[in-house]
């Protein structure tokens, strides 16, 4: 199903625990029939999907998005559009405006229901709504969040708002399987069964000690034997501009799971051949610091083939009658060989075909991979506790503000 690539033998290191996550994939078929209903209507009544949220509340919704929605937009369907992951006025006022003419519903993402940057542009939007829609707007604004607490539940129960859950036990950055990433993901005509499917069968797959057929314990062995021999950062990079958004979201899972008590890999990713022209002169010849882990995708639906040409003006004419995707797949065997010439480690994560259920598979992969990783580290995968650093001191500067205006 999924072939992991990592040409050094794992096996020389000691057994770390394999966690149980069902429970990360257990969305009930309750739960998802109330899903796949809203998403209809979403679909019937609007052309604006608004995603509030950040970090876990919005990442992987927009990975999963990005992978499998066409690259230009057809006039057809809902366009998933995102706030609340940032504090730019600029980007809210324009949004209000981009906003005007279409018919619009709003999801708010946020599991503690407080988070500041999702809460601000949530009053904003909130605002909007109700001057533009009177009442119909509380069946437009959609809440996902904890069952039982937070501020953002007792607005939605206040306010009249339906609500779906992100159940206490799944941390932000591993809730992509919950209503978190299912609401918008369906509402955007992906289909969620197949997505759910395949996260369900690599829980099945990876739920087990056996390094010989587990790759995602391979995948965290490899990653913690190359941090071990000195190797600080990992390039997560592919070949398909539409994996961009993945990336992003596998950045967030492994930065904020494994970054801590001055430990763990730095993660950054890179998008092929675009950053051969940016980043690829320093992946090749700069600092021996990074090793790299390449997402390839066996099958791609959509390709093109290169044109013959008359008197071969550009030299391409070798190429003519070949698809782009074999030559992007062959551009990859060629970069795999030029960095490990170049002293990077490479390993490959070899997907059957990009759709729906490969791409749940895939970050569920991600996710078990993840959490092993961080046992290996022995840190804590599910706490971000450096996060509320900053938090605490823009608080402060918030407050200091406000004594200063009211004085
Ligand atoms: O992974 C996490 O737990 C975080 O990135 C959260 O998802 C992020 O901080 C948003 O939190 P909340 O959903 O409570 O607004």
């Amino acid at each position: 199903m999924l072939k992991f690539d990592y040409p050094k033998n794992p096996e020389q290191f000691n057994m770390v625990e394999v966690p149980d996550m069902k429970h990360y994939v257990d969305c009930s078929m309750d739960e998802l029939f109330a899903i796949q209903q809203v998403a209809e209507e979403i679909r019937e009544n609007a052309n604006v999907l608004l995603v509030i949220g950040v970090g876990g509340s919005f990442l992987g919704a927009r990975a999963v998005i990005d992978a499998l929605t066409p690259y230009f937009r057809t006039n057809n369907g809902v366009e998933v559009i995102y706030a609340g992951n940032n504090m730019s006025g600029a980007y809210l006022k324009q949004l209000i405006t981009y906003l005007e003419n279409k018919s619009v519903y709003v999801n708010v993402v946020s599991k503690s229901g407080s988070t500041m940057e999702p809460a601000l542009a949530f009053r904003i939007v909130k605002e909007y709504m109700e001057n533009r829609y009177g009442t119909e707007a509380s069946n437009r604004i959609l809440v996902t969040t904890d069952a039982h607490k937070g501020i953002l539940k007792q607005m939605a129960e206040q306010c009249g708002y339906r609500q779906f859950v992100i159940p206490t036990e799944v941390g932000g950055r591993y809730s992509v399987f919950t209503a978190a990433g299912l609401l918008p993901i369906a509402a955007s005509g992906i289909d969620i069964q197949a997505f759910l499917d395949g996260a369900k069968n690599a829980e099945s797959d990876f739920d087990n000690v056996d390094i010989q057929s587990n790759a995602a314990y391979q995948y965290a062995l490899a990653r913690f034997d190359l941090y071990s021999r000195g190797y600080s950062l990992e390039l997560l990079a592919s070949f398909e501009p539409r994996l961009r958004k993945l990336h992003e979201w596998w950045k967030q899972l492994f930065g904020e799971s494994e970054g801590k008590e001055h430990k763990g890999l730095y993660p950054t990713t890179v998008t092929f051949s675009t950053d051969l022209h940016a980043i690829g002169q320093f992946i090749q010849e700069g600092s021996r610091i990074l090793f790299e882990t390449l997402i390839h995708f066996d099958e791609i639906e959509e390709d093109i083939e290169v044109p013959f040409m008359l008197n071969d003006l550009d030299g391409l004419n070798y190429l003519a009658g070949r698809s782009m995707n074999e030559i992007n797949a062959t551009s990859k065997d060629g970069v795999v060989l030029a960095h490990e010439e170049g002293g990077v480690p490479v390993m490959k994560i070899c997907i059957p075909k990009l759709d729906a259920y490969h791409v749940g598979y895939l970050m569920f992969f991600f996710m078990k991979a993840c959490v092993i990783s961080a046992n290996l580290l022995e840190v804590n995968p599910f706490d971000q506790p450096g996060v509320e650093a900053y938090k605490k001191k823009m608080l402060e500067l918030l407050k200091e503000n406000v004594v200063n205006i009211h004085e």
